[in-house]
């Protein structure tokens, strides 16, 4: 469908941290369902790429495109910085992030936290934002769990009342970076399997993981990052059985 926007394009994202130049020029294109995950070694800029497609970091060059809408830039004395804040407000709504130590607000149930930007950000009733969040706590398997607070759950739980309030925005895109690497190994299997689903129902993914059989399973693409550039991106049954570049080979390599 051409006239349908794609969720989410960036296109040449350059960005240094003083002298480094840490991402060289990276572009990406999620189209409506594509599950793409980044991999690559640690340093590699998985993180900042993504926190640069929400603009948590600010790129030093490139373009930030969100369901058709570019982000204006301006220059200014400390560098580049978006040229108006309503509208990175407006893109974020659309990008909802699940970050590896779930940053859940201690201080609210997790009700509370589900239903915090819905209804102070985009302004939805109170009560309906309840029984979306019931829905959605019911979907990630924490149903039972509303009242608790953050302190009150296993990592596990709280990572995935953290997919419950990033889904409460309905977001265009969801970005994941590294969701499951913070938790107990006994843990992981239930995160993915929630992630796993939203795939499945077509959800626009962009997933940092170091999870191989689930990257194998779910992308739609690969990209492979070595020292800030993409060294190679494709389909997963290119990228991960049969990849082309060496460095890609080594580090898919078991370690052990
Ligand atoms: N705020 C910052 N200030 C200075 N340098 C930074 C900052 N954030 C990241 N970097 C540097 O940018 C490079 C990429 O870091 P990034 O966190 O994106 O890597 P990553 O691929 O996510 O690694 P990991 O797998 O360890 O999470 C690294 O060399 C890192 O030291
Ligand atoms: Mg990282």
């Amino acid at each position: 469908m051409a006239d349908t926007p794609i969720p989410l394009e960036v296109r040449h994202i350059t960005k240094r941290f003083g002298n480094a130049e840490v991402l060289k020029g990276l572009s990406l294109k999620a189209h409506k369902g594509d599950v793409i995950t980044l991999i690559g070694a640690s340093g590699s800029g998985k993180s900042t790429f993504l926190r640069c497609m929400n603009l948590l970091e600010q790129p030093d060059e490139g373009e930030v495109i969100v369901h058709g809408e570019e982000i204006r830039f301006k220059q200014t004395r400390h560098g580049r910085e978006p040229a108006d804040w309503k509208q990175v407000v407006r893109m974020r709504a659309k990008l909802s992030m699940v970050f590896q130590s779930f940053n859940l607000w201690a201080h609210m149930t997790l009700l509370e936290n589900v239903i915090e930007a819905p209804v102070h950000v985009l302004g939805k009733p109170k009560k309906q934002a309840i029984t979306h969040a019931r829905q959605l706590l019911e979907r990630v398997g924490l149903a039972a769990h509303a009242d608790y607070y953050p302190a009150q759950m296993s990592g596990g739980q709280q990572q995935r009342g953290a997919i419950a309030r990033a889904l409460a925005m309905d977001p265009e895109v969801m970005l994941f970076d590294e969701p499951t690497s913070a938790l107990d190994p006994e843990l992981v299997g239930d995160v993915l399997k929630v992630m796993r689903d939203l795939a499945k129902e077509g959800r626009t993914m962009i997933v940092v993981t170091h999870e191989m059989a689930f990257a194998r399973d779910v992308s739609s693409q690969v990209i492979y990052l070595h020292q800030g550039r993409i060294e190679e991106a494709g389909p997963p049954e290119q990228v991960l059985n049969n990849p082309h570049s060496e460095r890609l080979k080594q580090f898919l390599t078991p370690k052990h």
